[in-house]
């Protein structure tokens, strides 16, 4: 722990009832500028894991069921970054459970019942004014609607505007599940490639070209815009005009999967491609996954009012009244208190240090010849082995040497990207995250010295 100078008694007041981790928290995010800093306040210098927070107390654990609960698995003496979860640990039960009794003793007719089809009208306001803060845009209430997730919102998009058989492109490599939702619609995935900058505009415009003098009409550009899934890359923002561009000359919408946008370590995302584009050609979705609970299922689509409505307007979401409902006031409680400001912070600060000490151990262990390009934010390094390395084929070895990552061939439509593994640092334990990459190691030059 290191200390900063004892200004603080000269400035006591409105301070002191802030408590100090809040205060570094802002500090951090540069809400408090830097005159400011010689307050006294502890830094914390190191993390360590997320222990179960004071005062939470767990019920006793149900009756045992055979199906299973959740979604990831971890198998005994596997250290598995092949997970996309956020760290189990870090999840704000105690902030849930108190906006979860706001919501009850409040307003539990409004909360139970069913919802309005856009997403309760006190979820929209507490998102809008929350990207206000966050990004400093506020888009008007008929721009936005809560969704079932980003993955509830692609499919949604997928079912309401194409038919099977459809063209849609993707950006490559690309969130691998998303490719699963949209082969559900039966569309005609193409791929675009990326480079360090993200879609490269040019080879897009061309693969536009073809398609058209071939007849065929594209519906979709599915892409991830910031700290990608699986690459870690963000799109450049000098690219975000001439794509936008090319989806109104061409007549497609951009979904814009910007899940990542508020988990960044080094500097600011950059401004949403949704930010500056022509009406009607992005839709961005949003999630609450990533940064407070993925178990809540909820997220929010911003997009022209058409798109919103048309959405807004399906059968779904008349029968059902809205997505979540009761969630999203539980989330609206949560963002009241100013709890999903600070716990951002905290998710920043946490994965930051996972993502170094991932960094620190690949730089340690692995040969020479393994590349990656350190992400500024999200949940992924992606890993490039030495030459002739296939990582399909290398993940038996990997998880003989107890470690598992996800191979590169899945995020991409046609079977490229072996050379590649995503490897994720939000989920294992520190200790794991230092000696993942050690595993790793010994188990590429056990196959180096094969090849
Ligand atoms: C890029 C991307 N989009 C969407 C999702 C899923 O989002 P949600 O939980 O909101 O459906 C993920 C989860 O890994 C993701 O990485």
């Amino acid at each position: 722990m290191s200390r900063i100078s004892t200004e603080r008694k000269r400035r006591s007041g409105p301070i002191d009832a802030v408590c100090r981790w809040t205060i570094v928290n802002l500090w951090n995010v540069g809400f408090i500028p830097a005159c400011q800093k010689d307050m006294e306040v502890i830094i914390p210098k190191k993390i360590s894991d997320p222990q179960p927070e004071k005062g939470f107390q767990m019920p006793k654990k149900q009756m045992p069921v055979p199906l299973p609960d959740v979604q990831y698995v971890m198998r005994p003496g596997i250290i598995e970054l092949r997970s996309g979860h956020p760290n189990l640990a870090l999840l704000p039960a105690k902030g849930l459970l108190k906006a979860t009794r706001m919501v009850l003793q409040r307003e539990p007719e409004q909360a139970l019942s069913y919802g309005s089809e856009q997403g309760p009208g006190c979820l929209i306001e507490q998102l809008r004014h929350w990207l206000g803060r966050m990004e400093n845009i506020t888009p008007p209430p008929k721009q936005i609607m809560i969704t079932g997730g980003a993955s509830q919102a692609l499919d949604m998009l997928c079912m309401l505007l194409t038919q099977p058989g459809d063209v849609a492109l993707v950006q490559e490599p690309t969130y691998h599940l998303a490719l699963r939702v949209m082969r559900d619609h039966q569309l005609d995935l193409i791929s675009v490639p990326s480079d360090k900058e993200g879609i490269q505009v040019g080879v897009l415009e061309k693969i536009l070209r073809r398609l058209q003098r071939q007849g065929k009409q594209t519906k979709l550009f599915y892409l991830v815009s910031t700290f990608n899934n699986p690459s870690g890359i963000s799109l450049n923002v000098e690219r975000h005009k001439a794509i936008t561009e090319l989806a109104k000359k061409y007549g497609f919408l951009v979904i814009e999967d910007d899940v990542y946008h508020q988990l960044w370590y080094d500097d600011f995302s950059s401004p949403s491609l949704f930010h500056n584009a022509p009406p009607g050609t992005v839709a961005r979705l949003g999630s609450f996954s990533k940064i407070l609970a993925p178990g809540l299922r909820l997220g929010w689509m911003i997009s022209s009012p058409q798109i919103i409505e048309k959405c807004v307007k399906s059968g779904v979401l008349d029968s059902g009244g809205g997505l979540g409902h009761f969630n999203a006031h539980m989330i609206a409680a949560f963002i009241e208190a100013n709890d999903l400001d600070i716990h951002i912070v905290t998710l920043r600060s946490n994965y930051r240090e996972r993502r170094d000490i991932l960094v620190h151990g690949l730089k340690k262990y692995l040969p020479d010849e393994c590349q990656w390009v350190t992400p500024g934010g999200g949940f992924f390094l992606w890993l490039r082995l030495p030459r002739g390395f296939n990582s399909t084929t290398f993940l038996a070895e990997a998880e003989a040497s107890g470690v598992s990552y996800l191979p590169g061939n899945l995020f991409y439509t046609n079977g490229a990207g072996a050379p590649y593994c995503r490897l994720n640092f939000t989920q294992v334990s520190l200790k794991d995250l230092e000696e993942g990459p050690k595993r790793l190691g010994i188990a590429i030059r056990k196959i180096n010295k094969i090849i």
